[in-house]
């Protein structure tokens, strides 16, 4: 498997699976963004969802948090796929009783219907290149079933992801003024699509040092703390972003997620701007490991510069030039296949399957103890089928489900400690 939208269906399959038999979230984590200012931080965010959409530039442009949820709704092509058992478009109850559609209104949004399609290929370069072919064929840029919902602007769905960008910049100005000041307060932004894979991304304000503006002289600590209130949560992966042409002994973003993730196991090294590194310099020891230790590793990106943001340079186009960079640079060729966006990709997809890999076993157990509550409860149910007709025909279908969601994650234990 290769690019996050692989995960899609076997999220999606389980999510069904615990979301019908009332078992515990898979409590995916967040991932969250972090670094100086105008590092690219917005730009890797941006590429990593394929989508334009994310206020960014020169200066500081980032002035509040913007919690972003990705939300996967099926499309025609899912809804054909998906067998009826876990077919379901009515809304479902929540643990407090209220009603909400499934992916709606949670913390940890549920999944719709999804389809089992797990692929068990491994290094997928042929599945990152059908998802640029299809971004270029419009195909996951132009659906009308794609849209954004703000918190802030109750009851509207923005289908146009440009308008998507002048909300954000509207609201951030609204709250944080016009003059450069940062807010706490975070901007809830949620999108959905059939394209994406249900996660909870963060967009963070860069780390700055001199105050300008309206920013309090305290401008450095109260960014700080801000971006700690995000990063100390244990079950958020840290995309700890620093820019090639600085040295990476002042990297604040390594510094930071150090205070929080003193070994580094949820940590992601992110080296932007590699095209921007003085010539005859390259970054070769930083991504071979041999600078800083990270468990997660360093992955070297090259983002759309300030000249492709103002032409508007689509995004397809720039995900093809950056390949291109790294396998027509002497440097960096020989690890063509470890460097970019496509391959960041492929490692947050590995982190979030071992993540689910590691919730498997609980999430098992809990299904043993459901079905054998339920095979018991049929067996209670004896001959009296006239009275008990309705629960009998439900603890049976509960059975059966539960022999089923079994088989699929054995059939995703497998899978996945083979391609571990
Ligand atoms: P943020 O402030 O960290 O969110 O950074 P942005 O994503 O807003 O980017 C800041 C500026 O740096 C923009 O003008 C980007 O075009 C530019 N930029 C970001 N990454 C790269 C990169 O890899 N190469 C080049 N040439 N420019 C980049
Ligand atoms: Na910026
Ligand atoms: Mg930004």
């Amino acid at each position: 498997m290769s690019s996050l939208q692989d995960l899609i269906p076997v999220v999606n399959k389980l999510q069904d699976i615990i979301t019908t038999t009332q078992l515990a979230d898979i409590d995916l984590p967040i991932l969250a963004v972090v670094g100086s200012q105008s590092c690219g931080k917005s730009s890797v965010l941006e590429n990593i969802v394929g989508k334009d959409f994310l206020p960014r530039g020169t200066g500081i442009v980032t002035r509040r948090p913007l919690v972003l949820q990705l939300i996967n709704i099926s499309d025609e092509e899912n809804d054909s796929n998906t067998t009826d058992f876990y077919s379901t478009s009515a809304p479902v109850s929540d643990e407090d009783g209220s009603h909400h559609h499934r992916g709606y209104d949670r913390q940890h949004p549920q999944i719709p219907n999804g389809h089992f399609s797990y692929s068990t290929d491994d290094v997928g370069s042929v599945n990152l290149e059908d998802h640029i072919r299809n971004m270029s064929n419009g195909k996951t840029t132009r659906s009308s079933r794609e849209w954004g919902e703000f918190l802030h602007v109750p009851n509207k769905r923005f289908y146009d992801f440009h308008d998507i960008r002048r909300e954000i910049e509207h609201e951030t100005m609204r709250i944080a003024g016009q003059n450069k000041g940062i807010s706490r307060l975070p901007i809830n932004l949620k999108i959905y699509s059939p394209n994406v894979l249900n996660l909870t991304l963060v967009d963070l304000p860069g780390l700055t040092k001199i105050p300008i503006g309206d920013q309090p002289t305290d401008i450095e600590k109260q960014t700080r703390n801000l971006i700690l209130e995000y990063i100390s949560n244990p079950n958020c992966i840290i995309l700890a972003v620093s820019p090639a042409n600085v040295d990476l002994v002042n990297s604040e973003s390594l510094k930071l997620a150090r205070q929080v993730d003193p070994m580094g196991k949820r940590t992601v090294g992110i080296l932007t701007k590699l095209d921007l590194m003085d010539q005859g310099t390259n970054a070769l020891d930083i991504l071979k490991g041999n600078v800083y230790p990270l468990k997660l590793g360093f992955i070297g990106i090259v983002n759309r510069s300030q000249q492709d943001i103002s032409e508007n340079k689509p995004l397809d186009e720039s995900l093809n030039a950056e390949q291109r960079f790294f396998l027509n640079h002497p440097a960096y060729k020989a690890m063509a296949s470890k460097c970019g966006t496509k391959y960041l990709s492929v490692t947050l997809n590995k982190i979030l399957m071992a993540h689910i890999r590691e919730r498997l076993p609980d999430i098992k157990a809990k299904l043993n103890t459901l079905r054998g509550q339920t095979e018991q409860e049929l067996a209670s149910y004896g001959d009296e089928f006239s009275e008990g007709e309705g629960e009998a025909r439900g603890a049976k279908v509960l059975t059966l489900m539960t022999k089923f969601a079994q088989a699929f994650i054995s059939s995703i234990e497998g899978t996945a400690s083979s391609a571990a």
